[in-house]
C-alpha cells in the first residue's frame, strides 16, 4: 500500500524511528492488566523513540485504549514496568497530575469542560498564564479549530459539534506543552480536511517530542510513518518501522490483518 498521493508522508519522523541510536522516551515492560477476570493487556513490551509518530492499530477491542490508559495511570492495577523518559510513571516525582501534563492523552471520547471554549484550552494552565491571548490561538490553529471559533472564544464548550469538541481537547492538551503526547483515534470524527491538519499538527509535533497515536485508518498510519505497533487480544502481535510492517509484515496475524481488516489471534 502507498500513501495517499496529496498528503505528503511524516518522512523525518519516519527516518528518526528507523535510527536504532536514539535513547527512549516510553518503555514498557510485560506490561498486564486484567479487570473483574477479563484479562485485558498481556505481556505488552514495546519501546517509543524520543521523536517520532508511533501509530497503535489493531481490531476493536485489542486493548488499545488500555494500553495508553495505563500509561498515564489512569488505570492504576496493572503489572510490570513502565518508564517515561527513565522515570517509573508508579513514583513519578509531584504525582499523578503532573505525570499527566508530562504526558497528555487525548481520549477516544472527547471530555470538555462545562465552561467556555477559551478557558476549556487554557484550563491546564497556571492562573496568571491564562489570559494569554497568543497561546489560546497558537493552541487552537494547532489543533485546526482557530477559524471555526475565533469569534466566539467565550461560548460554551458544549455547544462545539463533537468533532470540534476533539479538537478543543488537542488545543487543551498543547497549551501545557506535554513532552509525550497520545492521542486515541484523534480524526475518527472529523471531516477531510480537519484530518488533514491533525496529521499536519501530529507531523510537526514529532520532531520534537513522541507522538502515540491509536488509528483505524490503516492510511493515516502510513501517512503518519515513523513506528507502527500492531495489537490483537491485548497483546503485542508485531512492532516495526512503518515501512516494514506495511510491505513486509513478519507475522501471519499481521498479514492476514492487512489484508482482511481481521485478526485471528
Ligand atoms: N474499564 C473496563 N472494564 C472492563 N473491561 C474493559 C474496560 N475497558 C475496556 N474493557 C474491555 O477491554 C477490551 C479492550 O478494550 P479497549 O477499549 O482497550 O480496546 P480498543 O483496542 O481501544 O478498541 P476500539 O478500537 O474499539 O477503541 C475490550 O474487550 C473492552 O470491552
Ligand atoms: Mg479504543
Amino acid at each position: 500500500m502507498k500513501p495517499e498521493p496529496n498528503v505528503t508522508p511524516c518522512v523525518v519522523a519516519d527516518q528518526i524511528s528507523e535510527s536504532q541510536a536514539l535513547p527512549l522516551a516510553l518503555q514498557v515492560r510485560d506490561l498486564s492488566l486484567t479487570i473483574d477476570g477479563q484479562s485485558l493487556l498481556r505481556d505488552v513490551t514495546l519501546n517509543v523513540p524520543l521523536r517520532g509518530v508511533t501509530t497503535l492499530i489493531g481490531p476493536s477491542g485489542a486493548g488499545k485504549s488500555s494500553l495508553l490508559r495505563c500509561l498515564n495511570r489512569l488505570h492504576e492495577n496493572w503489572q510490570g514496568e513502565v518508564a517515561i523518559d527513565g522515570v517509573n510513571v508508579r513514583q513519578w516525582p509531584g504525582g499523578v497530575d503532573v505525570l499527566r501534563r508530562h504526558a497528555g492523552l487525548i481520549g477516544q471520547k472527547p471530555c470538555v469542560f462545562p465552561t467556555t471554549i477559551a478557558a476549556n484550552v487554557m484550563f491546564g494552565l497556571p492562573r496568571l498564564q491564562r489570559k494569554r491571548r497568543a497561546v489560546l490561538e497558537q493552541c487552537l490553529r494547532q489543533a485546526a479549530l482557530w477559524d471555526e471559533v475565533k469569534d466566539r472564544l467565550q461560548s460554551p464548550a458544549m455547544s462545539l459539534s463533537l468533532g470540534q469538541q476533539q479538537r478543543l481537547c488537542i488545543a487543551r492538551a498543547l497549551a501545557v506543552q506535554p513532552k509525550l503526547l497520545m492521542l486515541d483515534e484523534p480524526t475518527a470524527s472529523l471531516d477531510p480536511r480537519s484530518k488533514q491538519l491533525i496529521e499536519q499538527t501530529m507531523c510537526e509535533l514529532a520532531q520534537t517530542i513522541p507522538v502515540i497515536c491509536v488509528t483505524h485508518d490503516l492510511d493515516q498510519a502510513q501517512r503518519l510513518g515513523g513506528q507502527v505497533v500492531f495489537m490483537c487480544d491485548g497483546k503485542v502481535i508485531e512492532a516495526a518501522t512503518c515501512a516494514s510492517f506495511f510491505n513486509s509484515p513478519q507475522r501471519i496475524e499481521s498479514r492476514e490483518f492487512l489484508r482482511w481488516s481481521v485478526c485471528d489471534c
